[in-house]
């Protein structure tokens, strides 16, 4: 799989958010690069509990910030944060059982799915954010 650059429109120019994002994506890359080169479980072992932790690490100070700035779609964008997870641990258990292939397929899928969510369903709380800022709230 090719490795995203990072694109301006990814950007939502809440700092801590945009340095999760890249962390994310960063493990995103590395995870494959290791995956595309044939490593075993335990080659993977570091960098897909880093993944595992940084998912979930991110998703909930994401959702804490939602909901300090009262954002009303809120449960809607914390169900599609679950589903994100579950792909990441459906990916941690594909790889632990050295199903390579559909650890790939799965990275393919958290790889595009994730840079879209960031382009996309997170600006949504962005736009909030900053409506709340121009109604001096
Ligand atoms: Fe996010
Ligand atoms: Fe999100």
């Amino acid at each position: 799989m090719p490795i995203t650059a990072w694109n301006a429109l990814y950007n939502t120019h809440i700092e801590e958010i945009d340095e999760q994002h890249r962390e994310l994506v960063a493990v995103i890359n590395a995870l494959d690069a290791l995956v595309t080169a044939g490593h075993d479980v335990a080659g993977l072992h570091d960098v897909l509990i880093e993944l595992v932790g940084y998912a979930h690490r991110h998703l909930r100070f994401e959702e804490a910030l939602m909901e300090r700035v009262a954002f009303p779609e809120l449960p809607r964008h914390r169900a599609i944060h679950a589903v994100f997870i579950e792909k990441v641990n459906a990916l941690d258990i594909a790889l632990r059982q050295g199903e390579h292939r559909q650890g790939q397929e799965l990275l393919v899928f958290l790889h595009d799915w994730f840079l879209r969510h960031i382009r996309i369903t997170d600006q949504e709380y962005v736009a909030h954010i900053a409506a709340r800022h121009a109604s001096g709230r």
